[in-house]
């Protein structure tokens, strides 16, 4: 087993996180123990970052110490390895649906760095005072106007750091190309970010893409 970003891990089973909740499994993933260390398989077909990582993603912008806003938590299962990864610093999960925050405060209360939001990401204001300066703000929520409620959430980010958006295609625009909708949230992004990375994960997620950038 090899370290291949900050926290993170590889060996033949793919990609790794080491346990933050040792004995804890999330959504039924394998755990593995490697000299008195457990670690975490982080299934690419169960979390779009695994699916990006295994499509070639280059830059994870993620240390111990990050400090994370993390737009559509759902139950947590991305959100519990990006927990193992910044061990010391601080997830800011924000959920809009009260059944999926319910499943998700059982993860949250065992991961001391996550604060779990009931909160609609569109409304930014409803949760700025719960929240500070973030290095990276991840989104995966699958809503029309998707770059628009990242471009609103921009200001908690500091200058020079990184946004991780999933955009899912076909929750945008039924009708239209994917190729077009993915180029169209790209140019809702570019006056306020310098887009670094697109990763094309639909083999694991059909017509999803992974955009990475830098706020100027
Ligand atoms: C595709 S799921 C996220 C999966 C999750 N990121 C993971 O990998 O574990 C999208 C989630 O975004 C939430 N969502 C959609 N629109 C939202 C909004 N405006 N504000 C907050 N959450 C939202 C949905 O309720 C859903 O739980």
């Amino acid at each position: 087993m090899k370290e291949v970003f900050s926290h993170v891990y590889a060996d033949e089973r793919g990609y790794l996180t080491r346990n933050l909740v040792p004995g804890r499994r999330v959504y039924g993933e394998k755990l593995i123990e490697r000299d008195g260390i457990e670690y975490r398989v982080w299934n690419p077909y169960r979390s779009k970052l695994a699916s990006a990582l295994s499509s070639g993603l280059m830059d994870l912008p993620f240390t111990g110490t990050s400090k994370v806003l993390y737009l559509g938590a759902a139950t947590g299962t991305t959100v519990s390895h990006i927990s193992d990864i910044v061990d010391s610093g601080v997830v800011y999960a924000v959920e809009f649906a009260p059944r999926s925050m319910r499943e998700f405060l059982n993860v949250a209360r065992e991961r001391p760095n996550i604060v779990p939001i009931l909160a609609d990401a569109k409304d930014p204001l409803s949760y700025a005072p719960l929240i500070e300066k973030v290095d990276v703000i991840y989104q995966d929520i699958a809503q029309v106007e998707q770059a628009d409620i990242l471009v609103r959430n921009l200001p908690f980010l500091r200058p020079g750091g990184h946004i991780m958006l999933c955009i899912k295609a076909r929750s945008i625009d039924v009708t239209k190309d994917p190729e077009l909708v993915f180029k169209k949230e790209v140019a809702t992004l570019k006056p306020f970010v310098d887009v670094t990375e697109t990763v094309d994960i639909s083999e694991y997620e059909h017509d999803h893409s992974f955009i990475v950038g830098i706020k100027r």
